[in-house]
């Protein structure tokens, strides 16, 4: 197997807008990452993934683009991106950025070109316009991740698709000129000299032809699985190939990797083939049930193996910009941390998202009026959508809104609890550094263990992984010649206490 470096890689999660701010508006920008980016080289990671920076009404926090060229003043410039590129390649960090090709925003120039044309004109069919149902309906069942339906009206009659907010309207990947223009938007960002892509909704840019009934009973979330017509069909794996073939045409192990969710990890592994993209995210570890360990490592093991079929590396991640942060999932930092320590010990590749390291927890209690995500409004308030995994991220803990940015300015309020998170001060972060350090040593298959119920127990070349996921103190396997080299908690004598995992290595394996 190559030994490319995304196989093993780990990726950390830069959520722009709340990681830091160099320009004292309260929402971090392009400056303000480069001046952090030393505490990314610290840490060990190999790669960051920035998520949408492009020019942007941010209604969708930039996940909904009106130019894919140009930087949104808010963050700075492409001059800003260029020098912080140039930085990260300096330091040894490879950067990953946000490519969103299922919708554009509803500023983008092609959609209100398309809304100043008439019914039929080329300018609308880069779209999903669709005239009415004979008693003056949306043409169907179709609904919005984000709540409401999927369509919405426009004065002449017509509705347009929007799988997301109606300021995303969906792209219409039939059409030459969608293929055309995000072609050399690949290209546009591969010759300033990034790394790859993170292919945002790479399962949805394909609608099942005639836009058939889904027959929704209920709303399908972010998390959603469900079987839909216009989510995994076949369709897209043209693009993907397409998309493969010009990452492969440039030096230097360019990369993708694909957020798509699919009825199955067989389904999911096609996004993975030879000649599609490099990776795509494992949701099944994120959404694995902690409560039942037995079903965390029979997800492991379905996930390596889909995986290995086309011959990709797993991926693993616990927490990203649109889930609730796993300290906060799993109930506990001491489980968090014992997870963490568990995917990190895995083969293949592990994403971060920002604020892992310091053990931030979901912010649960953020006021309605500072709230931003279109989830919150498009539901009626009745789900608080995903601000509070995006809350600013804390530096230091005696500074103004703990150093994120230099006025003390954040366009949400971060709770006083971040004080003893941040990077200054938190206890997690030199467990994540010391993870990072020793899994660069890693590269042999897993290898279970026996182990008592709720205890997770695997060998990896020289590496033992105990991971007490039970509700009681086990017993540490009886290794001569071994030490515990890393806990994710203080730990004492032979005992292993509940939500706690231990790294142990054979001396003879570290010191060889
Ligand atoms: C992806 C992004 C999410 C965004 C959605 C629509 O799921 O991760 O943040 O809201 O796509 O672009």
């Amino acid at each position: 197997m190559p030994a490319t470096w995304w196989r093993t890689a780990v990726i950390y999660e830069v959520y722009v807008r709340s990681f830091a701010d160099g320009d004292g508006d309260g929402v971090g920008d392009l400056i303000g990452l480069r001046e952090r980016l030393p505490h990314l080289r610290d840490l060990g990671v190999d790669a960051i993934w920035l998520t949408p920076f492009f020019r942007s009404p941010m209604v969708d926090g930039g996940y909904d683009v009106a130019d894919y060229r140009d930087v949104d003043p808010s963050f700075g410039t492409l001059a800003d991106f260029d020098a912080m590129l140039a930085d990260a390649h300096a330091l040894g960090l490879r950067v990953i950025i946000d490519v969103v090709p299922n919708h554009t925003s509803s500023e983008h120039a092609w959609f209100t070109q398309a809304l100043q044309s008439l019914p039929g004109d080329p300018a609308r069919q880069r779209y999903h316009f669709r005239p009415p149902t004979p008693d003056g309906l949306p043409p169907n069942d179709w609904e919005s991740v984000f709540g409401g339906p999927a369509w919405t009206q426009v004065p002449d009659g017509e509705w347009y698709l929007h799988l997301f907010d109606p300021a995303q309207p969906d792209l219409n990947w039939d059409n030459p000129d969608v293929r055309v223009e995000f072609e050399d938007v690949l290209r546009f960002w591969l010759d300033r000299g990034v790394d790859g892509f993170r292919v945002d909704v790479a399962h949805g840019m394909v609608k099942a032809a005639g836009y058939p009934a889904a027959g929704l009973t209920g709303q399908i979330g972010l998390l959603g699985r469900r079987v839909l017509p216009y989510f995994d069909q076949d369709g897209v794996h043209e693009i993907h190939k397409a998309w493969r073939k010009i990452l492969d045409s440039y030096p230097g192990e360019r990369m993708a990797v694909a957020e798509a969710w699919a009825s199955t990890a067989q389904r999911l592994a096609r996004y993975t083939a030879p000649d599609e993209l490099h990776q795509a995210f494992n949701f099944e570890f994120l959404q694995a049930n902690w409560a039942d360990p037995a079903a965390v490592r029979a997800s492991i093991d379905s996930c390596i193996h889909a995986a290995e079929s086309v011959g990709a590396p797993t991926t693993w991640v616990l927490s990203n910009h649109d889930v609730r942060r796993h300290v906060t999932r799993l109930g506990s930092l001491e489980r968090a941390n014992a997870a963490a320590l568990l995917m990190l010990a895995l083969p293949g590749s592990a994403y971060l998202y920002q604020g892992d390291e310091l053990g931030l927890p979901e912010v649960l209690d953020l006021p309605d009026d500072a709230r931003q995500d279109p989830v919150w409004f498009r539901s009626g308030g009745t789900d608080p959508g995903r601000d509070g995994c995006r809350v600013p991220i804390p530096w230091r803990a005696a500074a103004p809104a703990f150093g994120f940015s230099p006025t003390g300015a954040a366009w949400l309020p971060q709770p006083p609890a971040f004080a003893e998170l941040a990077a200054d001060r938190s206890s997690t972060v030199e467990l994540y550094r010391e993870a990072l350090r020793l899994r660069r040593s890693l590269t042999g298959p897993l290898r279970w263990h026996e182990s008592p119920d709720g205890v997770l127990d695997f060998s990896r070349d020289g590496l033992r992984c105990v991971v007490n996921l039970s509700r009681t103190a086990c017993t540490l396997p009886d290794m001569p010649d071994s030490e515990v080299v890393l806990a994710s908690r203080p730990i004492d004598g032979g005992a292993l206490p509940a939500d706690t995992a231990v790294w142990i290595f054979a001396r003879t394996a570290r010191s060889s």
